[in-house]
C-alpha cells in the first residue's frame, strides 16, 4: 500500500484543522495605527488607503473607542500638523499643543489605562523637509542633534499620557537617549517600542499621503538596506541593550525572514508593522475582485504571527478584531 504517510488526514474537517493549528491570531495581538490631523473640520479619507482616515480630535476619540471595544491590543497615534506649522526642526512635535500631543491627551482622557496608548516618536510629520531628524549644513540628517529633539518629543508625549513611545526614526542611540531622559524626568513607567529593524522601503508610499509628508529624496542614509539581514540582529541587540521594552521589524510581509530571526533571539516581545503599502496592495486587489479581502487579510496577519510577531501593527486591527471575535462564537 502506498502512500503510508497521509498528512491530509488531519486536514479533512474544520474541527481537525482547528485542533492542530499551530498559530493563533487574537484581537489583543493587533494594534491600530491612527492619524489625527490639525485644522480638519471633518475626517478625511486617505485616497491611497481606502478605509483609513485622517481624523479630527472628535472622530479620533470615537474611532478609538470603537477599536478598543472590538478588543484591539493598542493604538498607535501619528500627528498630521497643518503645513504652515511645519519647520526645519519639527517644532510641532515638542509643542504640548502640537496636534499629536493634543490627540494623546484626548485619548488618555477618553480611555485612560483601558488600552495601550502608543505615540510615534519621530520628527518627519513635523519637519518642512520631511526627514526624520534635523539637517546638518550639508543637508544630511544630523544624528546627535536629532537625538536632542527626540528627547524633548518623548518627554512631551509621556507628559501627554502615552504608555509606549514608538521610536521610528532610526537614529543611532535614540533608545538610550530617550530612556535616560524619561528616567531622569520620573517617567520610569513609560515604555519604549523600538522600531529596531526598520528598512528603507518603497511600500511606505501611501503613508506619505496619510501624514501629508513633504519629503524630497529618500531615507536610505538612516533606514536599513533591504539587502541586509545580519544588520537587523545588530540593531535589535543595540536597542535591547539601550532599554527597548519591545522591538519591531518593519515592514512586515517582505521581511518575514528577518522577523523570524529576530523572534528567535529577542529577549523582549517582538512586534511587526504591516505598513501602508501592504494595506493598499491588498485593498486594491480586493477592490478589483482579484482576491477575497477578508481571507487575504487574515492570511497575511496569521503569516506575520507565524513568522514570530507577538504584536502586529495593522490598519485592519479594528476590523480584523471584529471578524476574529465573531468567528469565536
Ligand atoms: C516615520 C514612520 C513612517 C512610517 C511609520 N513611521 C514613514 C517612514 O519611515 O518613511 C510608515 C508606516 C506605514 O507606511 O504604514 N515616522
Amino acid at each position: 500500500m502506498f502512500p503510508t504517510d497521509r498528512p491530509r488526514r488531519l486536514r479533512r474537517t474544520p474541527a481537525l484543522r482547528r485542533l492542530v493549528a499551530e498559530t493563533t491570531l487574537e484581537p489583543r495581538h493587533l494594534v491600530l495605527p491612527m492619524f489625527v490631523a490639525d485644522g480638519l473640520a471633518e475626517p478625511r479619507e486617505i485616497s491611497s488607503m481606502p478605509g483609513v482616515h485622517q481624523h479630527t480630535l472628535d472622530s479620533l476619540a470615537k474611532a478609538a473607542v470603537d477599536a478598543v471595544s472590538a478588543g484591539v491590543g493598542g493604538l498607535m497615534l501619528f500627528g498630521v500638523p497643518r503645513p504652515e506649522d511645519k519647520d526645519a526642526v519639527g517644532s510641532g512635535a515638542t509643542d504640548p499643543d502640537g496636534i499629536l500631543n493634543r490627540g494623546l491627551r484626548r485619548l488618555q482622557t477618553e480611555l485612560g489605562d483601558d488600552t495601550v496608548l502608543m505615540a510615534d516618536t519621530c520628527l518627519d510629520e513635523f519637519t518642512d523637509h520631511g526627514h526624520c531628524g534635523v539637517l546638518a549644513e550639508d543637508g544630511a540628517v544630523d544624528n546627535d542633534a536629532t537625538l536632542a529633539r527626540y528627547v524633548d518629543m518623548a518627554l512631551a508625549q509621556a507628559d501627554s499620557g502615552a504608555h509606549l513611545l514608538g521610536t521610528s526614526g532610526m537614529m543611532d542611540g535614540q533608545v538610550g537617549a530617550i530612556r535616560t531622559a524619561l528616567d531622569a524626568a520620573q517617567h520610569t513607567d513609560t515604555a519604549i517600542l523600538a522600531y529596531a529593524a526598520k528598512y528603507a522601503s518603497a511600500f511606505y508610499g501611501p503613508f506619505r499621503e496619510a501624514v501629508g509628508s513633504s519629503l524630497v529624496g529618500d531615507r536610505r542614509s538612516y533606514q536599513q538596506d533591504s539587502a541586509n539581514r545580519r544588520e537587523s540582529l545588530r540593531e535589535v541587540g543595540l536597542d535591547i541593550a539601550e532599554g527597548a521594552d519591545i522591538v519591531m521589524v518593519k515592514p512586515a510581509m517582505s521581511y518575514l525572514d528577518i522577523l523570524r530571526e529576530v523572534a528567535d533571539v529577542s529577549t523582549v516581545p517582538v512586534a511587526a508593522y504591516q505598513i501602508s503599502g501592504e494595506y493598499s496592495m491588498i485593498t486594491a486587489a480586493a477592490q478589483n475582485g482579484w482576491i477575497d479581502r477578508t481571507a487575504a487579510v487574515l492570511e497575511s496577519l496569521l503569516s506575520i504571527r507565524r513568522a514570530g510577531a507577538d504584536i502586529i501593527l495593522t490598519y485592519w486591527a479594528a476590523e480584523a478584531a471584529l471578524w476574529l471575535r465573531d468567528s469565536q462564537r
